[in-house]
């Protein structure tokens, strides 16, 4: 199993958003965090936002849809070509038929869960998802400290996942940094967001390779 790594470009200087892209070339995706002011306290942007980066085509998109009604809105960032597509179990009323219709727009689907969220309701739907994003800090903003509390959600998902055979991401969101992605790829993830970590590093580039170097370690060592 190999890492991804998938940097937010939630704190980027989004006046030079190209030369921010440019900087993180060496990453899997670009993390768009969509956040809508009402799921949670912060707003950011949407679609055209969402658009713009995949019109330049320097990485995938992974969108995290921070959004009430996503049965209304998520499928739309699928048509506008973004490769993954997370909305949050919390605000989904119908999270199965979002799921398909998500990935009949030819996108990889992924739920998320806040850190109060438990995983329990959710493990008998797993084969409708192709990522889980665990939350390691409550949603909203950068810079906050990661949760070690959402470890063993982590390993759940990675447990049910091995024994049903199932080929399913669990991605980490919220505090990943050079010391912190080791605690999360022992407990089983393998997709790593990382927003102040690389956007507030000397060299955006060099964390990028730095914390893919350290997850790829600890994923061998397990
Ligand atoms: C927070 C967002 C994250 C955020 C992570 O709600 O979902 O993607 O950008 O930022 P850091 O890595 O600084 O915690
Ligand atoms: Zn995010």
């Amino acid at each position: 199993m190999k890492p991804t790594i998938s940097p937010s470009i939630l704190n980027c200087d989004i006046a030079d958003l190209n030369g921010e892209l440019e900087k993180i070339r060496n990453a899997d995706f670009a993390h768009v965090d969509i956040m809508d002011n009402h799921f949670v306290p912060n707003l950011t942007w949407g679609l055209p936002v969402v658009e713009a980066v995949v019109r330049r085509n320097i990485l995938p998109v992974d969108c995290h849809l921070m959004i009430e009604d996503p049965d209304r809105w998520a499928p739309g960032y699928a048509e506008a070509g973004a490769a993954s597509v997370t909305f949050h179990a919390e605000a989904a009323k119908a999270p199965l038929r979002l799921a398909n219709e998500i990935r009949k727009q030819g996108a990889k689907v992924g739920l998320g869960l806040r850190p109060d969220t438990d995983i329990h309701n959710y493990v008998d739907l797993l084969e409708a998802f192709d990522m889980i994003l665990v939350m390691t800090v409550e949603p909203g903003f950068g810079g906050q400290p990661f949760l070690e509390s959402q470890m063993p959600k982590i390993r759940r998902v990675r447990e049910a996942a091995r024994s049903r055979d199932l080929d399913i991401a669990i991605q980490v969101d919220g505090g990943v940094n050079r010391e912190t992605i080791t605690i999360a790829a022992e407990a089983g993830a393998d997709v790593f967001v990382a927003g102040s970590a690389v956007f507030r590093a000397e060299d955006a580039y060099q964390e990028v390779e730095e914390l893919r170097r350290i997850a790829t370690e600890t994923m061998h060592a397990h």
